[in-house]
């Protein structure tokens, strides 16, 4: 089993989150694409690991091909798109041709969008063919839904003792795992820039800043509360950890570095940093104080990206037979409700890690 199918049907419309990210980088795709040599005939190839439906993807590919096409009018561009085989291709498809915003609307000759429905812990395109290699909100997804019990709560920073040491270690595998996968996809000279949820240290030396650990826990309370009232077996909870991981700086840059490492020596690192990302949901409740707007809005978020994992590692095996989709559903009118009642209690917090590599 994958960590995740993919994201929910609606993920477009409720991922202006993933989007203020993904902006955040725009600078650095410029400048990636500045530092990257092409010949002006030859083809420019970008990828994009883990697009989803492609709304936010459009968007970090055009600044790529709007960077490309300032230096030379007529580079002929080739646009690829990479997610699961279980990714929501038709939408993608329809996103970029119908979309006003899509990159192939953009002047000069028309960029020639491929798709690579596999596993961005495989090679994902041809050999050292990518120039610029992207990835924004997805290398944080684990390979698979990690086997461990963790009672405390439903992410890596709640567990304790082997199952954290177990949780960082397979974290640790499949960075590294991703890393060797695009140093084959990557030409020599090309760039990659990744985001992902991230852990920050305070300067005060403070306990680490763990993006969505706020948000975790009032999902973990939220499935206690249907556990203590029926709707779900106490041992699918503590079995439930959600797959997916905020690495530290140092924890981006181990596999690098360290000696035996698979991915050692095949990259230079341009940039590895945390950067909080303003939460777009709090900031419009704090100019209006819609409870309600907020917490759908928050809740959709939420679901957008769990939707996946949780009904099929948590609600399956956990609500009683043939109940699973109506538990989701009780599942996410509750989280909303919570969220409505004191938006300020459970806020989704972001320290975004931004890692930017060239490809030795
Ligand atoms: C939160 S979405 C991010 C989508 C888009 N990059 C954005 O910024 O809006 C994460 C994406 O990563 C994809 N993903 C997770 N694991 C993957 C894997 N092993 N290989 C390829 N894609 C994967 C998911 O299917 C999902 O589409």
């Amino acid at each position: 089993m994958t960590a995740t199918e993919g994201m929910a049907h609606d993920y477009d419309e409720h991922s202006e989150y993933q989007r203020a990210v993904a902006d955040t980088a725009t600078a650095l795709i410029v400048d990636s694409v500045g530092a990257v040599h092409v010949g002006s005939g030859d083809a420019f190839v970008v990828a994009d690991y883990g697009a989803s439906t492609g709304k936010n993807s459009m968007a970090s590919m055009r600044a790529a091909v709007d960077a490309l096409r300032n230096r030379h009018a007529g580079q002929p561009v080739v646009a690829l798109h990479n997610d699961l085989p279980t990714n929501d291709w038709n939408q993608l498809v329809a996103n970029l041709t119908s979309a006003n915003d899509s990159y192939l609307t953009l002047p000069g000759p028309a960029v020639v969008p491929l798709v690579s429905p596999v596993s961005f812990f495989e090679p994902a395109a041809p050999p050292r063919s990518v120039h610029l290699g992207m990835s924004f909100s997805a290398a944080h997804w684990l390979r698979e839904p990690p086997r461990v019990r963790v009672p405390e709560g439903f992410y890596f920073c709640d567990a304790t003792g082997d199952a954290r040491a177990a949780l960082a270690s397979r974290a640790d595998a499949d960075w590294t795992a991703f890393l060797v996968a695009r140093a084959a996809d990557l030409a020599a000279g090309g760039r990659l820039v990744v985001q992902d949820i991230g852990t920050a240290a305070p300067d005060d030396g403070g306990p680490p800043l763990v993006t969505a650990a706020r948000t975790l826990r009032a999902m973990a309370e939220v499935a206690a509360g249907m556990v203590a009232d029926g709707l779900l077996t106490a041992d699918a909870v503590e079995r439930y950890v959600l797959p997916a991981y905020a690495r530290t700086v140092a924890e981006a840059r181990a596999p690098l570095t360290r000696r035996g490492s698979p991915a050692a020596g095949m990259f230079t690192e341009v940039v590895c940093r945390t950067d909080p990302v303003p939460n777009p949901y709090l900031t419009k409740w704090m100019s209006d104080h819609d409870d309600a707007a907020y917490a759908r809005a928050y809740a959709a978020f939420v679901r957008g990206f769990t939707e996946s994992s949780l009904r099929d590692q948590l609600f399956v095996p956990g609500a009683p037979a043939g109940e699973a989709e109506d538990a989701l559903g009780e599942f996410f009118r509750r989280l909303t409700a919570r969220f409505a009642a004191d938006p300020e209690r459970d806020p989704f917090e972001d320290w975004t890690l931004t890692v930017v590599l060239t490809r030795n």
